[in-house]
């Protein structure tokens, strides 16, 4: 059965103490979201996250996870680490870390082995820059990200794989897909997922947009046959508006 998923990605905003508030007036706000609700948020603020959402349905995630078991890499956060915490769920390959942060097809795919090993889900971002979507690259781009991505994952670890669709252009610019080109590209990936492996993953698979989706444009995104949840960057931070699209993802 496919899942609808409505993710917040907090992205580095949020104190401990304002996550905690954050989280609980989320909380409070839906005592029994319809839909998985997934609060991805920085580490520091993962164990304030965990604390305000006990005994609720809503769980968290971590923005990034390294993809060694331990050692010598300073800075980094391993798998053991996140799940200790009681981390659900985590962001890999975030377009603002492939442009940032050297983050690559490679690098996402280790990454990606190293959450399936430590029992932790994933929500995979991939998605086109503008200059590509003008050129008509948007089909390759995004077929090569995922093949790369998924390369050696099992049939049966993609019961624990998001893929969101987040279209660069349409990151924090206010500049949404239309809910065609989301559904259309959506659907690719649905339908490339299905090569990769079976009908059955393909038709499970949960496939999320991103890009500036907020309380007035959800429901319509929300509603093509493709898109099964979001994955919400500035809206997130605003209890009101996030509620607004968990309830639009019945
Ligand atoms: P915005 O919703 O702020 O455009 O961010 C989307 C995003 O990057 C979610 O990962």
């Amino acid at each position: 059965m496919r899942k609808m998923i409505i993710a917040g990605n907090w992205k580095m905003n949020k104190t401990p103490s304002e996550a905690a508030a954050l989280a609980s007036a989320i909380v409070e706000k839906n005592p029994s979201p319809e839909c998985e609700v997934v609060l991805c948020v920085p580490f520091v603020d993962l164990f304030e996250a965990k604390k305000a959402t006990e005994g609720s349905k809503i769980k968290v995630g971590a923005e990034n996870i390294h993809w060694a078991e331990s050692g010598a890499f300073t800075g980094e956060i391993s798998g053991a680490m996140l799940k200790e915490i009681g981390v659900d769920y985590v962001i890999i390959g975030h377009s603002e870390r492939r442009q940032y942060f050297g983050e690559t097809d490679e690098t996402v795919n280790a990454r990606i082995k190293a959450a399936l090993n430590s029992g932790i889900k994933v929500i995979l971002c991939v998605g086109e820059l503008e200059a590509e979507r003008e050129d008509g690259k948007t089909e390759e781009v995004v077929s090569r990200q995922v093949k790369a991505a998924l390369e050696g994952v099992s049939t049966e670890d993609m019961a624990n794989i998001v893929i969101a669709y987040e279209p660069v252009w349409a990151i924090g610019t206010g500049k949404t897909a239309t809910s065609q080109q989301a559904e259309e590209v959506c659907a690719l990936i649905r339908d490339l997922v299905k090569g990769l492996y079976n009908e059955t993953v393909a038709d499970d698979l949960t496939v999320q947009y991103g890009g500036s989706m907020n309380a007035k444009n959800a429901a319509e995104l929300l509603a093509m046959k493709d898109i099964d949840g979001g994955l919400i960057g500035g809206a997130s931070l605003k209890p009101d508006d996030f509620t607004v699209i968990i309830n639009a993802a019945k």
